[in-house]
């Protein structure tokens, strides 16, 4: 088994997605700017959905226009629908990721549509990605536990997985949107979706509500995945699943990672240095 674990910064777009005070442009791009020295392949940058619906994100695309791009580096996006596409591609996003849900009540709330209406509006971004040589990920969301719906079916998730991945996506994120899960009901939920997508092409995306997530990356690691989803500083959460803390501590990933023997190819001294530094950014702003 491979001792390598990729980890995927969230901080930018999962972390300052939720929080109350709006973060000045210049400071998201100073955050990207100093993750991109700390090791990371990949960085969630921002995403291009509604500004109605996330004003967070509004400025998105002057955020792809103020960062310094490492060469190597990934800057991705979230994209709900073409328009969000075609606002990405042209901002230059390396990567972009549609969103499904594995619930039906989040599917709504979250993107005002159906699941079966989501993966119809993903099929022409899939479509133009593809043609345009740019990699699409697939996030399916309460893969455990749902805010509207309750306890969500393992079998659900697998479908959702799998329905992603033959639309084009090369990876499936898992998340644990609201940090419901524990490693019990982590496993449970790998155990159907393994037997229908491989590790390989699976992601954990854990939130920290309950703070079992690093439990829950154990949990994942021993099932076979080697690709997680965390947060500078544990930043963040979905502004459309009340409750819902921020993603799994970047730093703690990496500390735990490296404890174990595991290469993560992060530099922890300059993550600790990043996450003091945005979290004095976000002080700032609250006050
Ligand atoms: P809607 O209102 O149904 O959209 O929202 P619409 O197509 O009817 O358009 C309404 C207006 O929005 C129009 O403008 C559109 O042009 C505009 P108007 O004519 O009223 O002036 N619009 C857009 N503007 C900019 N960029 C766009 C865009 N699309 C429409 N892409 C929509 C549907 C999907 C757009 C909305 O519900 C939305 O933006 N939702 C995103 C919510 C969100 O970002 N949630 C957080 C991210 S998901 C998450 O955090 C979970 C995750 O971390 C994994 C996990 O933890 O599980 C990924
Ligand atoms: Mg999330």
């Amino acid at each position: 088994m491979s001792k390598k674990l990729t980890i995927f910064e969230m901080g930018p777009r999962d972390g300052l997605q939720n929080e109350k005070a709006l973060i000045p442009t210049a400071s998201k791009i100073e955050l990207i700017n100093r993750l991109s020295e700390c090791g990371f392949k990949k960085i969630e940058t921002s995403s291009f959905v509604s500004p109605k619906w996330v004003p967070q994100m509004a400025d998105a695309a002057e955020v792809f226009a103020g960062i310094t791009r490492k060469p190597g580096i990934s800057y991705t996006a979230l994209t709900p629908n073409i328009k969000g596409y075609e606002r990405a591609k042209a901002s230059g996003a390396d990567e972009v990721a549609v969103f499904a849900s594995a619930s039906e009540g989040f599917s709504q709330k979250n993107i005002n549509c159906s699941i079966a209406e989501s993966f119809e509006r993903f099929a022409p971004i899939v479509e133009a990605a593809k043609a345009d040589g740019i990699p699409v990920r697939g996030y399916a969301s309460c893969v455990v536990e749902c805010p509207y719906d309750g306890p969500t079916p393992a079998q659900n998730v697998a479908m959702v997985s799998e329905r992603l991945l033959q639309m084009g996506c090369y990876e499936v994120s898992l998340g644990d949107t609201i940090g419901a899960a524990t490693p019990e009901t982590t496993e449970a939920m790998l155990d159907a979706v393994l037997k229908v997508v491989p590790a390989e092409k699976l992601a954990g995306h854990f939130h920290d509500t309950k703070d079992f997530a690093l439990a829950n990356i154990m949990s994942s690691i021993k099932m076979g995945l080697r690709t997680f989803d965390s947060a500078i500083g544990g930043l963040g959460g979905c502004p459309y699943a009340p409750g819902a803390k921020g993603n799994v501590n970047t730093l703690a990933v990496a500390k735990m990672a490296k404890l174990l023997d595991y290469n993560t190819g992060l530099d922890i001294e300059k993550l600790e240095e990043t996450q003091e530094f945005i979290l004095s950014i976000k002080e700032a702003a609250a006050a």
